[in-house]
């Protein structure tokens, strides 16, 4: 059996004495969607994995989704995706983190009408300083409304795309098929989750684009009202990587950040999961 330690007052629970390698029983199984439901984030302490054990690790956790971007897809395994944020170069690390699209706080594949629920993510390769992960907990900021900004945000809707100008750093480019299969989409601003039936602000820094219905000035007023409510620093964990963790985080009320200010030349490498999710209602 493994156990489970809170990582910090936001969110996010390690759980140690997990083998990866072997199914897991339905109690395990149960006890551990409890864990992902309370704490929004595990940390599976364990060692680097080949693509196929990842994905079959992951596979117990839900329904592997294929990453839109066909070159980041692992050649033998695609539904795993190898993400390398390395800077090979000096002039690739720019000197304000904001143009690093990384350092923008986000949901996994927001752009998709049927977003990932979750992602399995596992470092290969860390740096010796920088790179921690941010997560905010947007269950909790939704909870600590108002009951007046409640109502009022109550029903909204708003315009996800593959890139908006609001955010200071450009998407990765698309190739035809990719844009083609990334049409703009309409999610509610708040949403219920289906597993636990709690509300959440559901918002992505680098693809939100806009309010439905309301002006561009006061849909960009909100917009940012609401992102400076989820990250306060209450509401954030920063994940301190060790080689061979693997978060599982839900994405239906978290959103992620990168410190992207990590030296050059040192290797950040991850493989990814994502796992299936319902059309966010
Ligand atoms: C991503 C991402 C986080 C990280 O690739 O979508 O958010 O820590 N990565 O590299
Ligand atoms: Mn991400």
């Amino acid at each position: 059996m493994y156990q489970i330690n809170p990582l910090g007052d936001a969110l996010g629970a390690e759980v140690i004495g997990l083998d990866p390698s072997r199914d897991l029983t339905e109690d395990e199984s149960r006890m551990l969607n409890e864990a992902f439901f309370d704490y929004l984030l595990l940390c599976i302490r364990c060692d680097p994995m080949p693509a196929e054990d990842f994905a079959r690790f992951g596979r117990q956790f839900g329904k592997p989704q294929l990453q839109l971007l066909r070159n980041r897809r692992h050649g033998d395994v695609p539904e795993v995706s190898v993400l390398e944020s390395t800077y090979k170069r000096a002039e690739d690390k720019p000197d304000d983190m904001q143009m690093m699209r990384l350092s923008g706080w986000h949901t996994d594949d927001s752009y998709f009408a049927k977003p990932a629920k979750a992602t399995m993510y596992q470092s290969l390769q860390i740096p010796e300083s920088g790179g921690q992960t941010r997560f905010c907990n947007m269950r909790q900021a939704y909870d600590d409304l108002s009951d007046a900004m409640k109502a009022r945000l109550d029903g909204l809707k708003t315009v996800h795309s593959y890139d908006t100008m609001r955010a200071p750093a450009r998407a990765s480019a698309r190739t035809a098929v990719e844009a083609s299969e990334t049409p703009d989409v309409v999610h509610p601003l708040i949403r219920t989750h289906e597993d636990t039936g709690r509300k959440a602000i559901y918002l992505n820094s680098n693809r939100t684009d806009r309010i439905v219905d309301m002006n561009r000035a006061e849909s960009d007023a909100l917009l940012d009202e609401l992102f400076d409510h989820v990250t306060q620093p209450k509401y954030v964990y920063d994940h301190e990587w060790r080689v061979g963790d693997v978060l599982l985080w839900d994405n239906r009320c978290l959103m992620h950040s990168v410190n992207m200010d990590f030296p050059v030349g040192q290797t950040r490498l991850h493989q990814r999961l994502l796992l299936e999710g319902a059309i966010p209602v």
